[in-house]
């Protein structure tokens, strides 16, 4: 049985500074919609402003429509019904119709295998797991031309592949007013699996000077007020400069500049190494030991107890940047193997890479994450396997992936927890003159013979590096 706040997603907004300042955005004396009315916050501070507003509010789960009337039954102006935003008949008679919308939409409602094919049937731009996409594509049709809209979401969208298309419409069609991301913990009482929240204010009109305004700075609630009150200035960025930017990308954090300065003298990493992910053996605590219990996350593994049936493997986050500890082990057996490449949760991929000599890096990344040389180990799929086309690049590149500049970067492209091949492909990389190519190699050939030397050689390796690209 899926609980009812999975199901609606009904995390409600609990936040005056908050839904003051969004409410400020919007335009109180024409037609609103609240697509998703919940315990009716937005329409609380709308009527508070103007107590004769003209306000349409749905929400699909009947308890919350039903306290709504309770609340707002004094007013008529106000006009409550249940029904499904995304679907319902009554607003598809309203398309273009609305001179405002404000909202906080439901951001990972729970949803059927049918439910889930209908909605890419009807929104095929749309990443349907997240629904707050959805809504956004449903409110801006049915807001009027010239329209405001303010609603209240993770801030995904700015930076994840999977939302390309949909930045791309809200760049096209839109003129985007504001930008404002946040800590999901300003939501008081709830937990958010998403790191980020922002509030995005938005006209429907095209418009090819506007100017975003980006705050990528709130910390607490009381920065909404100051924002009213200009104290806090926002980062200005041209509209179009976004939508001309490959994958439409915002570079909301404030590393995303390094991505732009280098645009023109670095190419893709992706032409200088394969990236890969490694095995899943479909049942890891069966086939996966690991040295001792002094191995970080290995509650429930067995220790490694026959070498001969069970050969290294590179797994999980190392402790230390260059070097690999062979922590783990995996069952390298006929049998096992036999297994691996059958069993339909198993996964025997990229098996051509498994021996080689390669980087891995891990793929949750965090902002002391390490690249470690491997060589002649198998990994598995919590590694992204980074393997130069030319072999003697291993060491230079073994030396960039372990400065700041790379963590920056690939922060810039990607700033949530995973750090997947798809996203180190990516980075921007600098084809080094000879003399900096040779003197990187050599620190860090230096440090994997002797790891003494990294604190000393690792600051010259930055050093070098950043001279690059800064
Ligand atoms: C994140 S809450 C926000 C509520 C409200 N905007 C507020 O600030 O108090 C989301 C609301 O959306 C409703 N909801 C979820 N899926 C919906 C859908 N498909 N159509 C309409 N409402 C939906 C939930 O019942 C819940 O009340």
């Amino acid at each position: 049985m899926v609980n009812s706040k999975k199901r609606f997603c009904s995390y409600y907004t609990n936040n005056n500074e908050i839904v003051e300042f969004m409410v400020n955005n919007i335009n109180v004396k024409k037609t609103i919609l609240e697509p998703c009315g919940g315990e009716g916050a937005f329409i609380d501070q709308i009527i508070k402003l103007n107590k004769n507003a003209k306000i349409d509010t749905l929400d699909s789960n009947p308890e919350a429509v039903q306290k709504l009337k309770d609340k707002f039954s004094t007013y008529k102006n106000i006009n409550i019904w249940e029904g499904d935003t995304l679907f319902d008949k009554n607003l598809d008679s309203k398309i273009e119709y609305y001179d405002s919308i404000i909202g906080n939409p439901p951001y990972g409602v729970w949803q059927s295998v049918e439910r889930r094919n209908e909605l890419k049937n009807k929104y095929p731009n749309c990443y349907v797991k997240e629904s707050y996409t959805m809504f956004m594509i449903r409110c801006l049709n049915l807001l009027k031309n010239n329209g405001k809209l303010s609603f209240i979401i993770p801030d995904t969208f700015l930076y994840l592949h999977r939302h390309e298309k949909l930045r791309k419409f809200l760049l096209e069609t839109t003129s985007i007013n504001d930008i404002l991301i946040f800590p999901s913990k300003l939501f008081p009482g709830v937990n958010f699996g998403y790191a980020k929240l922002c509030i995005i204010n938005l006209t429907k009109e095209v418009n090819d000077k506007n100017i975003i305004n980006i705050y990528l700075d709130i910390k607490e609630s009381s920065d909404f007020i100051e924002i009213t009150k200009e104290k806090i200035h926002p980062k200005k960025v041209f509209q179009n400069e976004v939508l001309y930017r490959k994958n439409y990308l915002f570079d909301i954090t404030a590393d995303g500049n390094i991505l732009h300065e280098v645009k023109n003298k670095s190419v893709e990493f992706s032409e200088v190494v394969n990236c890969v992910t490694g095995i899943y053996t479909g049942d890891n605590k069966k086939f996966i030991r690991r040295k001792n219990k002094e191995v970080k996350n290995s509650k429930g593994y067995l220790d490694v107890d026959n070498l001969k049936k069970y050969i290294p493997i590179v797994k999980g986050t190392s402790n230390f940047p260059y070097i690999n500890e062979d922590n783990w082990f995996i069952d390298w057996s006929k049998e096992a193997i036999n297994y691996y490449k059958t069993d339909k949760k198993a996964r025997f991929q990229n098996d051509k890479y498994y021996f080689k000599k390669g980087i891995a890096y891990p793929m949750v990344k965090s902002s002391n994450s390490k690249a470690i040389l491997m060589e002649n180990r198998v990994f598995d799929q919590s590694i992204v396997g980074v393997f130069p086309k030319k072999d003697e690049d291993i060491y230079y590149i073994l030396g960039f992936m372990n400065t700041q500049i790379f963590k920056k970067m690939l922060n810039a492209i990607n700033p949530s927890a995973n750090g997947s091949a798809n996203y180190i492909k990516k980075i921007p990389y600098i084809i080094p003159d000879n003399k900096t190519y040779e003197k990187v190699s050599n620190l860090v050939i230096e440090i994997l013979e002797d790891f003494k030397l990294i604190q000393i050689n690792q600051i010259e390796i930055d050093k070098l590096i950043e001279d690059l690209y800064i």
